[in-house]
């Protein structure tokens, strides 16, 4: 693993190139194709939804159509897993150009993608992997959210990870290696609350002190979601509501950083909309507490 990190390039603090322009606020939710039907015909008090961006690259076709109805009803944001800013390989350039188009044609208040890699010499992998916490991965994924941003035009939200190991190599805590990241970079941080809970559950560090540590002006969204307990590891599903100790944390993070835009997701067993609504509806009573 550690001979895919070998790397690059001089980095230096940039200046805030892309505004970072949102029409969010308040939880919203994500968007899941069983409740388009639902959400057509009802039309949901939900103040904005967040779309899965790798399932609208194609050319065409109903998904790019449903996501622009969704578009003129709500403010959107994209996310997605398929940049591997991570990676050791360059950024995959069509993938690249299909998000860009995608994101001039949606205008979404935030693209955002994930402090992890999916993919190695073009070959990828269906789920999000951790980096070792080292000063080469992380001038590596700094090189990447840059080129990423100039690509796109637009400012980048990156998320903090849910984990299982940990590399003996790593030189470097994960907040050590976020700050790190938001130091040298101008991206902003998507801040998965449940996350950062199911990680320091899996690695015994305390999420806490880790909120603590994070720039409280670089946090423009929050993930909220239900992880599944293994008994030996917290199994970070997003089948399940969020449980107790992630509210907790949640409230914590709110605050430290104030009221942030939050976003329910849920992909795995998805219930009837109505229970997601729930959630939104539990969450924004907390964002609407804090002053
Ligand atoms: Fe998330």
């Amino acid at each position: 693993m550690v001979g895919f990190f070998v790397f690059l390039c001089g980095i230096s603090m940039t200046e805030k190139r892309f505004p970072t322009v949102s029409n969010i606020a308040g939880a919203g939710l994500g968007l899941r194709s069983s409740h388009y039907q639902h959400i057509f015909e009802t039309k949901p008090d939900v103040p904005w939804f967040e779309l899965l961006s790798d399932n609208y690259l194609g050319e065409g076709g109903l998904p790019i159509v449903r996501a622009e109805a969704i578009r003129d009803l709500y403010p959107i944001t994209l996310h997605g897993v398929g940049m591997s800013l991570g990676s050791a390989d360059a950024l995959n350039t069509e993938y690249m150009a299909r998000l860009k188009s995608l994101a001039d044609r949606l205008e979404p208040a935030y693209i955002s993608d994930h402090i992890a890699w999916v993919s190695i010499e073009g070959q990828y992998t269906h789920d999000l992997l951790p980096l070792p916490y080292t000063l080469e991965a992380q001038k590596n994924i700094i090189d990447k959210i840059s080129k990423a941003q100039d690509i796109l035009g637009r400012t980048l939200l990156v998320e903090n990870p849910s984990s299982y190991l940990m590399f003996n190599c790593s030189e470097m805590s994960e907040e050590e290696f976020v700050n790190g990241v938001l130091e040298q970079t101008d991206c902003q941080l998507l801040l998965d609350v449940n996350n950062l809970y199911v990680s320091a559950q899996n690695h015994g560090f305390n999420a806490e002190k880790y909120l603590e540590t994070l720039p409280k002006n670089r946090i423009k969204e929050i993930h909220l979601a239900g992880y599944e307990d293994k008994g030996k590891y917290l199994f970070d599903t997003h089948g399940y509501t969020v449980h107790d100790p992630v509210w907790k944390l949640y409230q914590k993070a709110l605050s430290l950083f104030g009221s942030i835009p939050t976003l329910i997701e849920w992909d795995t067993d998805v219930p009837d909309f109505d229970v997601l609504l729930g959630e939104s509806k539990k969450a924004q009573k907390i964002l609407d507490e804090v002053t």
